[in-house]
């Protein structure tokens, strides 16, 4: 693939671990964008430092939020249990720790169902971002705040609106950015977007977002490829989840590895390359 391709940076789920010195890195590895997939945030500290450092990249970067971002610890946990009722009330903060969040990103957007751009050459490619604050599987989390924010109450709804994205997007080659991936890779734990903290596993990938993949290839768009996080790669219980997959010509990648930087400070992300026909995405190490 020659230099007039595409090449983005992915960067999977920081929970607090990134600084200047990745800035330092990915400014001079003349990335075109930096595509942060989310939970940005730790477990009990939220990431207004992270994306303090993150709005000092010059390289054009998005980060589309995840179930980490802009919720408190609380209301994490009944969202996680899936307690509707509760989860709303908790849930009254979330649009102002959003609001924090995005100033602190500064010209950094806070992505999530809006469309964007990446060109190189005489190449465009339209980068859609998905639902933000994803967390997988059939229940739709953070409701009050998706529904206020951006007008969207139920996966349906979610779907029709990502579609709606799809019709809009000004180029015919895509790229979805989302926190998690999309439904239909796979129902054991160790697949891409597999449950593995359920003794049942699963298929925990979100279902809005298979739905406008296959709507924007019914449309002729052409898919390069679906790039999220969330289910970290490092499984409960052991082993490790494949973290790419190509099905029908689209390339599927979970940038998820946590910690994101290692002990001996090692840092990852992953690379994708993309000439318009095809994609390609190689993890990135970087040594200390
Ligand atoms: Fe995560
Ligand atoms: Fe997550």
């Amino acid at each position: 693939m020659t230099r007039s391709a595409i090449r983005i940076a992915v960067v999977g789920d920081v929970h607090l671990r990134w600084d200047d010195r990745d800035v330092e890195l990915l400014d001079a590895a003349d990335y075109d964008l930096v595509a942060f997939v989310g939970d940005l945030a730790g477990y009990r500290r939220d990431a207004l430092g992270v994306a303090a450092s993150i709005a000092r990249l010059r390289t054009a970067a998005l980060v589309i939020p995840g179930n980490h971002d802009g919720a408190s610890l609380p209301h994490l946990a009944v969202e996680t249990l899936e307690r509707r009722g509760l989860a709303r009330l908790m849930g009254r903060g979330q649009p102002r720790r959003c609001r924090d969040l995005e100033a602190m990103l500064g010209p950094v957007p806070l992505a999530g169902y809006s469309l964007h751009a990446v060109a190189r050459a005489d190449l465009a490619v339209s980068v859609i971002a998905g639902r933000p604050h994803s967390q997988g599987g059939d229940f739709f989390a953070f409701s009050r705040h998706l529904e206020r924010r951006y007008g969207v109450g139920s996966l349906e709804q979610s779907a029709e609106r990502l579609c709606r994205l799809v019709d809009e997007a000004p180029h015919p080659r895509l790229i979805f950015v989302a926190h998690n991936g999309p439904s239909g890779l796979g129902a054991r734990r160790h697949d891409i977007w597999g449950c593995d903290f359920r003794r049942a596993e699963g298929d925990f990938g979100d279902r809005d977002l298979r739905t406008a993949i296959e709507h924007a290839r019914a449309r002729g768009k052409r898919v390069l490829a679906v790039v999220a996080g969330h289910m970290h790669h490092r499984l409960k219980g052991g082993g490790e989840r494949r973290w790419m997959v190509e099905r029908d010509g689209v390339l599927y990648v979970n940038a998820a590895r946590v910690p994101r930087i290692e002990r001996d400070g090692s840092r990852f992300h992953v690379r994708l390359d993309t000439d318009g026909e095809t994609a390609r995405a190689e993890l990135v190490r970087v040594l200390p």
